[in-house]
């Protein structure tokens, strides 16, 4: 499939999961795999744009051409996003940033004792939210996941309106043969002015290759299916 429309076009991606320590050999994390992020990284490239991808740990192979930003924790993955959003044209943000992290991360590792252990968890920023409500460069264009379970498109709406991004990719990761660790996906476009659109299942690469002609929309563009 070869297209050049994002030839000239930077295009910052975030993936994977975001690692949370509570100790030298223990974290928080989720079930993010990658997978979506890296396609998005994947059909960027192929239709031209040069792309950044940062990402969470990931099993999966680096895209070739493709800038790899690696990170751990969504405090890291916080200041790769702003250190390379003012020179990109386009932010995907794929990743599954971890909204808590323990208060205090122990210098050892913590002894098991009788009884429960309490942990206390303090918000991570929202990484989105920071970014979106950032004043844009013409044609700028941010595009955030929205992770549920059950339909997505009311959550994602709202959260397209709340995060102010320009175009929120709702998906039902509850629903088999989509969201985590899968090769393929069903999302619903949800647009901050109340519009959707909801796609089939289908391969994340095509999703991605669907969300890109919705951001050369965006921008005022020509998309293409
Ligand atoms: O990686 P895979 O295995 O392929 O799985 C794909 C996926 C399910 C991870 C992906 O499709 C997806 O839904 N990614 C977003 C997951 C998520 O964090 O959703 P959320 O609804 O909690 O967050 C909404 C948006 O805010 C996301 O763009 C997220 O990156 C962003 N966010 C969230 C929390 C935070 N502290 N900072 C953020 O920027």
């Amino acid at each position: 499939r070869g297209k050049n429309d994002f030839a000239g076009l930077r295009v910052l991606v975030t993936a994977g999961p975001t690692r949370e320590p509570l100790d030298p050999v223990r974290y928080l994390t989720n079930r993010s795999s990658g997978r979506m992020g890296y396609a998005v990284a994947r059909a960027a490239r192929d239709r031209g744009a040069a792309v950044v991808l940062v990402s969470g740990p990931s099993s999966l192979p680096v895209p070739g051409g493709v800038g790899l930003v690696p990170v751990t924790t969504a405090a890291e993955m916080a200041a790769a996003v702003k250190e390379h959003f003012p020179e990109s044209d386009v932010l995907v943000m794929a990743a599954a940033v971890a909204d808590y992290r323990p208060a205090a991360v122990s210098p050892d590792k913590l002894k098991k004792r009788d009884g429960v252990l309490m942990l206390t968890l303090v918000p991570n920023e929202d990484i989105l939210t920071d970014i979106a409500s950032r004043a844009r460069k013409p044609g700028q264009v941010v595009v955030g996941f929205a992770a549920e379970t059950g339909d997505p498109r009311p959550a994602a709406l709202e959260k397209a309106r709340r995060k102010g991004v320009d175009l929120m990719v709702g998906n039902d990761v509850a629903q088999p043969g989509a969201g985590f660790d899968v090769p393929t996906n069903t999302v619903v476009f949800a647009y901050p002015d109340g519009r959707s659109e909801q796609l089939p299942e289908m391969d994340k690469y095509e999703v991605a290759w669907h969300l890109l002609d919705r951001v050369l929309t965006l921008r005022g563009g020509r998309g293409s299916c």
